[in-house]
């Protein structure tokens, strides 16, 4: 049998850490059908001097809407993403109602998000009527539930109130997702407490799905944080995964060992734990979301550059600092009236919080897996990590630091991804493997966004394939629409 497409002479790298060989691979519609001796192909490309690599798993994006805005996932697709697991930090496509003001629910960062479904179903029905080009795994964010069943609500929640959250998550565990979400720090679930939190997470129990989680402190409280995420594992009875794993504020810096020490001591009690962390020494979310109004952080405004500011546009990719500065102006008063004008609470910023150290002793942590954490909010200038965050641990973090083996990088962010989140056949090249797969010069793969020039795409990614189809080479889109709408340990949606 002849495949439709074949890689001659690619340095192959399988995905589970082991050293490359140089081999042909061949792909018959939509899975990876020859190792080694591979027959004519109806397209055959000679990848000598490359690296095939299983398609890149972004453990943590922000996607849910951008499937539907912009399904070609320009910024994901060209750093050789073929996966995202989305819904994260609590905030969630679904469960939506049936008249959802949707920048209200899900707290202004899955940019894009509209439509008429109001479950996961219906929402994967949404986003493969767009033909997107890459997958899609989904998480069910506690935020997005708390809000549509409490509102805005600040008490816990009554008897009815929980077991209707609770509905909500097991509907979206029984249709697919991988796990439940909480962002902690963000309104409402920072008005939960830890037993609300732990009740829900139960409900991925059925599905021995996860509990993924945007801590309720990554600063002063980080320690205490890791142990509340922890013990929310343990009384639920579920894996506890830790997103973007950071110490922010320089008093905090160095925290991050003793909190991966804890995160041991939970391992070798045997439970399920697991974390990633993205490459670089700042955050971004909605800037309304650091501040009170009535006592501004001075400090925290000091670090901060604006990335999305729909108010006043010119201030887009500048620091606020800079901005206070040419102005006159106090930076309290001017953090103030950003927030205060016009959607200004939809303002993205970027915090400088984190400390590179951190990053190299995160990423020297045996399993970290690694998420983007892009918002994908393509006006002004946002946060380049949404472009640049896989090419970047492959020529930061490997290739100039050595911080990594190329095969232990691309473990990290293939197969251990694909394990820890329930992708079938997927994070290997393997025969019967669906062959999601990225070709990529290693020597010459680099992230090319920048926070002045975050839109620039990746540099050394030769061709990406989704599903079998040739979905990105050379810099050229090819509109393959060949993404799937992935679900926990099952066959893809439909079937
Ligand atoms: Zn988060
Ligand atoms: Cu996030």
């Amino acid at each position: 049998m002849h495949p439709d497409l074949v890689f001659r002479s690619a340095a192959v790298f399988d995905g589970t850490g082991a050293d490359p060989q140089v081999m042909d691979i061949g792909v018959t519609e939509d899975r990876i059908s020859h190792l080694g001796a591979v027959p004519a192909g109806k397209h055959e490309m000679n990848a000598e001097g490359l690296a095939l690599a299983p398609g890149f798993i972004d453990t943590h994006g922000h996607d849910d809407g951008a499937y539907l805005r912009h399904p070609d996932m320009t910024f994901k697709l060209s750093q050789g993403v073929t996966t995202v697991v989305n819904g994260n930090c609590g905030f969630s496509a679904i469960p939506a109602a049936a008249n959802t003001d949707w920048r209200r629910a899900n707290g202004g960062i899955l940019a894009g998000l509209q439509g008429d479904f109001t479950d996961l179903e219906g929402y994967f029905n949404a986003v493969l009527a767009k033909a997107p080009a890459i997958n899609n795994m989904m998480l069910v964010g506690h935020n997005t539930v708390r809000s549509l069943v409490m509102g805005e609500a600040q008490s816990a929640p009554t008897a009815s109130q929980l077991a209707e959250m609770r509905a909500h998550v097991r509907r979206a565990m029984e249709q697919g997702a991988c796990g439940f979400s909480s962002g902690l720090i963000y309104k409402p679930g920072r008005y939960s407490d830890t037993e609300e939190v732990a009740a829900l997470a139960e409900e991925a129990k059925v599905t021995q799905g996860l509990y993924t989680t945007h801590m309720r402190n990554e600063g002063d409280r980080l320690l205490e944080a890791v142990d509340e995420a922890l013990r929310i594992g343990a009384t639920a009875g579920v894996h506890t995964h830790i997103s973007h794993h950071k110490a922010a504020g320089e008093p905090n810096w160095g925290k991050v060992t003793e909190s991966l020490q804890r995160i041991e001591a939970a391992l070798a009690e045997g439970q399920q734990v697991s974390l990633d962390v993205y490459p670089y020494t700042a955050g971004s979310g909605r800037m309304i979301e650091y501040f009170n109004l009535q006592n501004i952080n001075q400090d925290l405004a000091r670090v901060i550059r604006l990335a999305s500011c729909p108010a006043f546009r010119a201030y887009e990719g500048r620091m606020l600092v800079d901005i206070a500065a040419e102005e006159g102006r106090d930076l309290a008063e001017l953090v103030h009236s950003i927030l205060t004008a016009p959607r200004g609470d939809q303002t993205l910023c970027i915090q400088f919080l984190i400390d590179e150290k951190d990053i190299q002793t995160n990423l020297r942590w045996r399993d970290m897996m690694v998420g983007s954490d892009g918002i994908p909010n393509l006006k002004g200038k946002p946060h380049p990590r949404l472009y640049g965050t896989f090419p970047r641990i492959l020529s930061r973090y490997v290739r100039e630091q050595g911080i990594l083996s190329l095969q232990e990088a691309i473990r990290r962010m293939t197969s251990l991804s694909a394990t820890t989140f329930g992708l079938i056949d997927r994070g290997q090249i393997r025969e019967g493997h669906f062959a999601d797969l990225v070709l990529f010069d290693p020597k010459d793969i680099r992230d090319e966004a920048t926070y002045d020039e975050p839109q620039k795409l990746a540099s050394g990614i030769h061709t990406v394939v989704v599903n079998g189809s040739i979905a990105f080479q050379l810099g050229e889109h090819r509109h393959a629409g060949s993404g799937q709408m992935l679900r926990y340990r099952r066959d893809a949606f439909p079937k």
